[in-house]
């Protein structure tokens, strides 16, 4: 089996590239190093996987021969893309229409063409639900994102879901619920909470920190992925990956207390426009149709990547 893993040195497409480099499958890399955050940590978090990948393509996609790239490609795990939900307004928003619409649409024309691809697995988001009407929320409940970062990830979402219908492009979308672990994006906050802390510097809760999450265990996460690139589900199917540990912001500040050893500083700042209150997935779909149900719970996960970012 080959795959294609775009956006392979970013968190979750280097943890999925590893997976399988780890499995002895054929893997693909494409990253272009966008420079949304420190290109050390994507390189870093490709230094034991580099030299393994049958082919690393350090090119944009926007400006590839998307066919060529695919020709012998099995499954595709898309995972590039303009992460970040406060930072998709105004002038950057360009960056969030280019990296997840336009590229996924081009991906998508390249699978169409393709006689080979038996899955395109879609790294959507829980951003496309906005404040949801009712927990856990479910696949059928009306997406009304709340950022400009929420619409590109449900547009490109619906692109995938009108692919398959339309052409039969076996597409799969998985909608994350805030992926955390070691390697996690810098932007992030479990990752500037930890390195606040061990910095001995303040931890800036945006808002009063009661906004509640449905964090996910990266290595879930990847379970996940794998999973659907097996399954024989109905193209278009679009699935949420939803850790099963919704918590508020709070209740994660006192664990990074009991890990340390020692209560963190916090600063109380302004609430950002565009996250949203509560974020909690059903995941009965997961298990139903992918037989997915997340194992690592948040005191595990949470000290997973304590420990990484300590060891750094
Ligand atoms: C995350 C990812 O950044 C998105 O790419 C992803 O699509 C999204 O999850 C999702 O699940 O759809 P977010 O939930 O904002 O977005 O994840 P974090 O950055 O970990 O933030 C979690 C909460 O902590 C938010 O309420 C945020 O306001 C808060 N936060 C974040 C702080 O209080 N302080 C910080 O320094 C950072």
């Amino acid at each position: 089996m080959k795959v294609l893993v775009t956006g392979c040195a970013g968190f979750i497409g280097s943890s999925i590239a590893r997976k399988h480099i780890g499995l002895g499958d054929a893997v693909i890399g494409a990253d272009c190093f966008t420079t949304y955050y420190d290109l050390q940590q994507k390189r870093s978090n490709l230094c034991d996987i580099v030299e393994k990948f049958d082919y690393f393509h350090d090119r944009d996609l926007l400006l590839t021969d998307l066919d060529a790239l695919l020709s012998d490609v099995d499954v595709v795990y898309h995972q590039a893309g303009q992460p970040g939900v406060r930072k998709s307004w105004g002038a950057d928003f360009e960056e969030y229409t280019a990296n997840n619409v336009r590229l996924t649409q081009m991906l998508l024309e390249a699978a169409k063409r393709s006689t080979r691809l038996s899955r395109f697995v879609y790294a959507s988001s829980s951003s496309v639900y906005g404040d949801s009407e009712s927990y856990p929320t479910d696949e059928g409940m009306l997406p009304r994102p709340m950022s400009p970062y929420g619409v590109t990830k449900l547009a490109a979402e619906h692109l995938a879901t009108l692919y398959a219908k339309n052409y039969g492009v076996p597409t799969v979308s998985l909608r994350y619920f805030t992926v955390y672990g070691p390697r996690q994006r810098p932007d992030m906050a479990f990752h500037r909470f930890i390195r606040a802390h061990l910095n001995g510097e303040e931890l800036q809760v945006y808002g009063d920190g009661t906004q509640i999450r449905d964090f996910t265990f990266v290595d879930d996460v990847v379970e996940a992925n794998i999973a659907a690139a097996n399954s024989n589900c109905v193209p278009g199917t679009v699935i949420n990956v939803a850790g099963g540990s919704s918590v508020s912001v709070n209740r994660i500040l006192e664990l990074i207390g009991e890990i340390s050893g020692r209560a963190p500083r916090i600063s109380n700042v302004d609430k950002i426009a565009g996250d949203v209150y509560r974020t909690g997935g059903s995941i009965e779909r997961a298990q139903k149709t992918l037989g997915w149900t997340p194992r690592v719970s948040i005191e595990d996960g949470l000290r997973l990547e304590f420990d990484w970012l300590k060891n750094l």
